[in-house]
């Protein structure tokens, strides 16, 4: 078991990381304070780990919701629900909300954990690789709107963030590597050297095999445990996390929801953001070659999915909440290892890149 802390004073809280570590209610029963909690989860990891969390619940008086699946549920509704069900359970001020599941799960109930009593305590069990290295860690909770993904939230950090690798075996291909793709955008803006390991141990990660899966969550997880610890409200530093997100949100709308994976968007828009870099004469274009070659190794997809306009992805780039008065504000990297915000980008540059982009997949 790999214990990492995220340092917040009185709110400093660790995260714990191993194989069976469900099974052991030793572990992360401690983290309990009071006699009430609340499990939130979803109709498919329930009936794969709720029983096993359970196990670890007796003495105390719990109670438990299970959400549809998908991002469609990570509604208002659905944290009245949450709420509703904490007032049946007669839940005080210390009683402790448990979110087992992906970052649907994670988002959503850290929401409802920061709204009951003006919030309380709430644990992170994350059960897809994407939760485990980025949603569950960094108290960003939230849910969606009909305008737009995350538009209402809070910063609600939880006690505690319990990591079982052992989940990660039921998770579909599919999720499993587009969760990849964000343990790789902390070696690609912050780590050189972790980028090489994981370019080492690609076909282990692929294989899930557990103690490079082990390796590449730490490794993660020390990376944005300690942004957080530096600009918990992305004042600065943490904004360098969405390195390939600007792009990756306007692949996501105009590919439609569903169709691309958020890690499989943040991918494509990794390597834009790299060969954007170069366009700018900031980084070597062989660190962007670098890159599509780990990406595809991984089985990420690089190319922009048919029928994208540069126009209206450009537009869609406007409204990410980096950009300022309407100017668009990216994270770009030095070459492998470095980024930082850059704004006042001339915008054809960035239209040029992605009309390339499409010319190459037309
Ligand atoms: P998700 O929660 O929808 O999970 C993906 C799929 O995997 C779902 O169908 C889920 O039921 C299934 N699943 C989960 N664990 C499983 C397991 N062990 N075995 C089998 N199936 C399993 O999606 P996600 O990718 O985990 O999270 C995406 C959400 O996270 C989005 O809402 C996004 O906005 C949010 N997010 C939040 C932050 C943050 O900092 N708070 C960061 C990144 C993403
Ligand atoms: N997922 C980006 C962040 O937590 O800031």
């Amino acid at each position: 078991m790999i214990r990492l802390e995220v340092e917040l004073g009185a709110r400093s809280y660790p995260i714990d990381i191993g194989c069976g570590v469900l099974d052991a209610p030793s572990a992360w029963r401690p983290a309990i304070a009071g006699k009430h909690v609340l499990v939130l989860s979803n109709t498919v990891v329930a009936p794969l780990y709720l029983d096993r969390v359970l196990a670890g619940l007796h003495g105390l008086e719990h109670a438990t919701v299970i959400l549809e699946d998908g991002e469609q549920h990570k509604t208002f509704d659905n944290v009245a629900r949450v709420l509703d069900a904490l007032a049946r359970l007669g839940a005080s001020r210390n009683a402790t909300l448990i979110a087992l599941g992906g970052g649907v799960v994670g988002d959503l109930g850290g929401f409802a954990a920061a709204c009951w009593m003006r919030g309380i305590d709430f644990v992170q069990m994350p059960t897809t690789l994407l939760a485990m290295v980025d949603s569950s860690v960094g108290g960003k909770t939230g849910v969606n709107l009909p305008a737009g993904k995350n538009l209402v939230g809070a910063f609600h950090q939880p006690r505690a963030v319990f990591i079982d690798i052992a989940t990660l075996a039921t998770l579909p291909r599919r999720e499993y590597i587009a969760g990849l793709a964000e343990v790789l955008k902390y070696g690609a803006i912050g780590d050189a050297a972790f980028f090489a390991w994981i370019e080492a141990h690609a076909d282990a990660l692929l294989a899930r095999d557990e103690r490079a899966l082990e390796q590449a969550i730490a490794q993660s997880c020390r990376h944005k445990a300690g942004v957080v610890a530096r600009d918990e409200r992305e004042t600065g530093e943490r904004a360098l996390l969405n390195f390939g997100h600007t792009f990756g949100h306007a692949l996501e709308v105009e590919a439609g929801y569903g169709r691309l994976l958020h890690g499989e968007a943040v991918a494509i828009g990794m390597l834009l953001a790299a060969r954007l870099s170069s366009r700018l004469g900031r980084a070597p274009a062989s660190d962007a070659d670098r890159l599509q070659t780990l990406l595809q190794r991984l089985g990420l997809p690089t190319g922009l999915p048919p029928g994208c306009a540069a126009d209206r992805l450009l537009e869609r780039m406007r409204l990410d909440k980096k950009s300022v008065s309407g100017q668009l504000r990216l994270v770009l990297w030095k070459g492998l290892g470095a980024a930082d915000i850059v704004g006042g980008i001339d915008e054809s540059l960035i239209r040029s890149e992605l009309e390339q982009a499409i010319a190459a997949v037309a």
